[in-house]
Formats: structure tokens, sequence, C-alpha cells
């Protein structure tokens, strides 16, 4: 390839149009044809809850990322229509454990038709409320430690469930906390968002942290621009 056609991909193709593009040849290659997930994503639609679900190869990566630590216990934080809850239920696999933490009744509700029809009712607990007052809970009932724990809910409280996954994690846990990137904002200090403020917030919270090591990924596709954490607490 010439040097110009390079550089003509990394300054003119990087374009919403492009992302999909590209999400929809990739989804094509690596995801085989699965009416269980299709049809999770459509009980979400046709029940009028909002299209924030991870895309279909990000899913893909947290099952992959679960599958590759063997975790047994899942912790996710922000059910929606339990379209990311399936993959982490496939990847702890019966005998497995996923919780999943929702606001929503309504989406609860949903969900849990989905992940029924998914075959992982004896996998998956989904239990509604607000997370910070479900987090504690988990604790006192001696649930967890768990092995991989997936943060998706109110941006504003990213720092919170930070904290928590740590103080129910075992050293090797994987923490992954989606959206953290916004467009950009994060890294506009002048930028009012309660999201962009609650995830600086959680930027602040890694920093120098001794519990964990971490990185943040940025990311194009369907879902836009923006990116996530992967932390692996020590
Ligand atoms: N993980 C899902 C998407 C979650 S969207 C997927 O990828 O398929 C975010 C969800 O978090 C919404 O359903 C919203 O109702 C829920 N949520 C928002 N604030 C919350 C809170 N304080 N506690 C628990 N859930 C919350
Ligand atoms: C929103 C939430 C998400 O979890 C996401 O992946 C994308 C958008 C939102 O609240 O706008
Ligand atoms: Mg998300």
């Amino acid at each position: 390839m010439l040097q110009s056609d390079s550089a003509s991909y990394c300054c003119c193709m990087t374009d919403q149009g492009t992302w999909e593009r590209v999400d929809h040849y990739v989804e094509g290659k690596l995801l085989a044809p699965d009416a269980t997930l299709d049809a999770a994503s459509a009980a979400g639609t046709a029940a009028g809850l909002p299209a924030i679900a991870v895309s279909p190869m990000q899913g893909r990566l947290l099952e992959l990322l679960a599958r590759s630590i063997g975790a047994r216990s899942v912790l996710e934080i922000g059910t929606l229509a339990g379209y990311s809850t399936i993959f982490l239920g496939r990847a702890v696999g019966a005998g497995g454990r996923v919780i999943s933490l929702e606001f929503e009744p309504r989406h609860a509700q949903v969900a849990r038709s989905s992940i029924n029809a998914a075959g992982l009712d004896e996998v998956v607990e989904v239990r509604v409320g607000r997370a910070l007052d479900l987090l504690p809970g988990l604790l006192d009932e001696g649930i967890g430690p768990f092995d991989l724990v997936f943060i998706d809910a109110d941006k504003e409280s990213n720092a919170d469930y930070v904290d928590w996954a740590i103080r129910l994690a075992h050293p090797g846990s994987v923490i992954i906390v989606d959206n953290v990137v916004r467009g950009g904002a994060v890294a506009d200090p002048n930028d009012p968002s309660s999201g962009a403020r609650g995830n600086r917030r959680m930027f602040d919270l890694l920093e120098g942290n001794e519990k964990l090591d971490a990185t943040a990924i940025q990311t194009v596709g369907s879902k836009g621009y923006d990116g996530f954490v992967f932390a692996l607490v020590r």
C-alpha cells in the first residue's frame, strides 16, 4: 500500500458511517447467527428500552475476556434488556453465577424474560434497585468475591462502583467500566455533563490506586466514539 493510501485511512475515513460499516462487516465474519441474542435485542426495542446495550462485538469481547480468566462469578451493574448479561451468562456456563443489578423494574422484567429464553435462569440473577443500595447486601450475604465486574449503569456513580467492585473482588479479578470516554468529553475539564464529571471522578480514584492496575481504551464503532476501562485487581 502506498503511504498516501495509509494516510487517507488515518485521516479521512474515520466517520460514523465507516465505523458502522466495519462493525457490520466484522460481525458478519465473527459472530455466528444467534437467534437468542437477536430476540433479546428485539425484546428491548419492542418494550421501548433505550438502544444503549453493548454492541455485538463488545458483548463478544466481554464473553471472551470472562472465558479467558475462567470466570465463574460475574457481577454486572446495569442490566437493561439483558443483552450483555447473556454474553456473560454464557461465559460462566452451567454452575457459574452472574448477578446483574438494575434500577428499573421494567428493564429487569424484560431482561429476565430474555435470560429465561436464553436458558440461563439457573445462572443469572437480576436484582432490582439502586446499585448503591444493593451492593452492601452482596457483601453482607457473603456473595462473591467476583472474578469479573462489568460496570455499565449511571456514569455519575462510576467511581463508587469501582470502589465497590474492588471490595467485592479478589486478587486477579477483572473490572471493566463501559462508556468512560463519551466522545472525548472525559478529557474536557469544562464539560459540565454529569457523566463526564462522574468519569473524571472515577479516573481520580484509579490514579495511583494501589489496589489495581488499569488501562483505558478508546473505541469507535456502531455506538460512536467512546471507550472502556480494563482493570486488574492486585
Ligand atoms: N449492560 C447493558 C446496558 C445497560 S444500560 C447492556 O449492555 O446490554 C444502563 C442500565 O443501568 C439501564 O437499564 C438503567 O436503568 C440502569 N441504571 C441506571 N442507574 C442505575 C442505578 N443507580 N442502579 C442500577 N441500575 C441503574
Ligand atoms: C448510555 C449508556 C450506556 O451504557 C451506553 O453504553 C451508551 C449510552 C447513555 O446513558 O446514554
Ligand atoms: Mg454502556
